[in-house]
């Protein structure tokens, strides 16, 4: 059999339909095929992590987006990558004096002044940082899906009880709401905080933990989510192997693919999901074999 039906029946006899959702609910492919998650939006076509990168995602037919969540000087939720603002704003130039310009330094309303799209491009000039909770009623509005990461929780004492706070006054805490919310982070600590916290809510760690110790990751992160770079059919076989805290296998999305012979490859080692910032590409890549 080739190796991706095998994938297939395994996953499929897995009962890992949850997350099995055609590659975009506009172009369906086949049903046990892995979920395709536009990394921090459509970010190869929009500036990452803004409101035009998931409505980007949603244009070109794709409910699941992935983001970061850090923490404002004063508190205030916002989706950025980097520590810093001076990858991806303006912050050098509208604040030359601050460097290196950590999010945490900056107020809220310091933030909402930077431009976040023309490092990107000129098409996206004034595009902002967005609040959370600003990006979570777009990408309710997008009628998306979304894979937020707790980024380095290390730096923001108690932000995953804020960020438990914004998803539940969003309305994202309800039953029609929790199937289309994971919450992931590098930091296994961070992920158990969540967990403890929303005991039913979906969790992910992002890193590839030993075969030997993956048990002790089941007991409060449903997914494991590896870089593509450190993944063999044999690990996502070990992942599929076990249940999480709700009592279903474990599932596995893959970070970060973004060219088609890869997606095939990882297909083959029976992932549940791909993250992508061209997710475009790997739907092509997984329709066409
Ligand atoms: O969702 C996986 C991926 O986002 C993890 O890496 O650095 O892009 O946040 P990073
Ligand atoms: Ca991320």
């Amino acid at each position: 059999m080739h190796a991706h039906a095998v994938a297939a029946v395994a996953t499929a006899a897995l009962g890992a339909t949850v997350l099995l959702s055609p590659v975009s609910d506009s172009h369906p492919v086949r049903a046990a095929q892995p979920m395709v998650v536009a990394h921090r939006g459509a970010s190869a076509y929009a500036p990452e992590n803004t409101l035009a990168a998931i409505d980007k995602a949603a244009r070109l037919g794709f409910s699941w987006v992935e983001n970061d969540v850090q923490r404002t000087r004063d508190g205030e939720l916002v989706v950025l990558h980097d520590d810093s603002l001076a990858r991806t704003t303006n912050v050098e130039a509208v604040f030359p004096g601050r460097a290196p310009w950590k999010v945490k330094d900056f107020t809220a309303s310091e933030i909402a002044r930077l431009d976040a799209g023309s490092w990107f491009s000129s098409a996206f000039a004034g595009a902002r940082v967005p609040t959370l909770e600003r990006y979570m009623r777009r990408v309710e509005r997008n009628h998306e899906k979304l894979l937020l990461e707790v980024k380095n929780p290390e730096l923001y004492p108690g932000i995953e009880k804020q960020i438990m706070k914004t998803v539940s006054n969003e309305g994202w805490l309800d039953p029609a709401h929790r199937s289309r919310l994971i919450v992931q982070s590098f930091s296994a600590d961070s992920i158990r905080t969540v967990h403890r916290l929303e005991p039913t809510l979906t969790t992910g760690y992002l890193g590839r933990p030993k075969i030997a110790e993956l048990s002790g990751y089941a007991r409060f992160a449903d997914l494991v989510n590896p870089s593509y770079a450190d993944l063999s059919a044999n690990y996502v076989s070990a992942v599929h192997a076990l249940k999480g805290p709700h009592g279903k296998p474990l599932r596995l999305l893959t970070w970060t693919v973004n060219d088609a012979a890869t997606a095939r490859k990882v297909r083959g080692y029976g992932v549940d999901g791909i993250i992508t910032n061209k997710p475009d590409v790997v739907r092509t890549a997984l329709s066409a074999s």
